[in-house]
């Protein structure tokens, strides 16, 4: 038996075990432990799959393509996050609400900060191209209690499935996203435009990957919202199209049934025109949790 330092002879058998031993691992530092651990999986994961130098280097050749494509447009790191399944699962882990409140999803790549605040009732699709719908929405607490004065942020596709930053020459900038606000009653109305399915981005690194392994892309009919109001905790979330066929296989695993709504047709002349109506249910922040 060799009786040299375990940390001079790395190996397959002791690789993370080399790793650990190098950083100062105490139960007051988090990042050491995690790094501890990440490493771990990896290493796990390495002697599991055995890729070869030329394997890898594609490995590094994908992430680096994935770095080169995002910027504050197009978000890939997101896309790579939320088809992996990463995101859903943190937010599962971190945002688990009482029985009845809204549960939250992702928030996705498309997501703009800057949006217009709207008065109720004001139409967000700038160029008018869809079948037109109508937006009932209502904030309450879970007693059933209105929330006045919530922030409502809503983002959505096109009729077509594409987002105005997925298409800044030919969309309006801020087509179909607004800000509102609830009145005493707790509610806030918009009009829009029935927000097309899609499937999710595949002309970057993430969509083409996912694409070759076979990996279903669709994402069903959505809209997009934040709902924010001082003292609970922010929903982050979509309202399904009940109508969509493939609310079963969504690629970034956001569908849950409290979040489907039928899309009723409004009765008329003329073109087919819709309407949703959807309560979001905001449970009380909890001490010390990020809301
Ligand atoms: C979206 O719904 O906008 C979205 C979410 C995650 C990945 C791709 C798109
Ligand atoms: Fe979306």
């Amino acid at each position: 038996m060799s009786s040299r330092p375990l940390a001079l002879n790395f190996s397959e058998a002791n690789s993370s075990e080399i790793f650990a031993q190098r950083l100062p691992l105490s139960n007051d530092k988090p990042l050491p432990q995690v790094l501890a651990a990440v490493v771990t999986h990896l290493h796990q994961l390495i002697k599991e799959l055995r890729p070869t130098p030329a394997d890898w280097r594609n490995v590094i050749a994908f992430l680096t393509d994935v770095g080169h494509v995002s910027d504050e447009r197009r978000q890939e790191w997101v896309l790579l996050s939320d088809l992996i399944g990463a995101s859903a699962l943190v937010e599962e882990i971190n945002s688990r609400r009482p029985r009845g409140a809204t549960p939250n999803t992702v928030r996705g790549p498309f997501f703009r900060a800057d949006a217009p605040e709207l008065p109720s009732g004001s139409n967000i699709s700038l160029d008018g191209i869809g079948e037109r719908l109508e937006v009932f929405g209502f904030v309450r607490d879970l007693d059933g209690h209105p929330i006045a004065g919530a922030e409502v942020i809503t983002w959505q596709a096109n009729a077509e499935g594409f987002y105005e930053n997925q298409q800044p020459d030919l969309q309006p900038e801020f087509n179909l996203r607004g800000i509102f606000r609830t009145d005493e009653e707790g509610a806030f109305r918009y009009r829009t435009v029935k927000p097309s399915g899609y499937r999710v981005p595949d002309d970057g690194p993430v969509g083409k990957l996912l694409r070759q392994a076979g990996y279903p892309l669709c994402r069903p009919a959505h809209l997009h919202f934040i709902v924010k109001a001082p003292g609970f905790e922010t929903i982050t979330t979509h309202v399904y199209d009940a109508g969509d066929p493939h609310l079963g296989e969504d690629a970034i695993f956001g569908v849950k049934e409290a979040l489907v709504r039928e899309f009723k047709p409004l009765e008329g002349k003329g073109a087919p025109a819709w309407r949703l109506d959807f309560t979001f249910v905001m449970a009380r922040a909890r001490q010390g949790a990020d809301t």
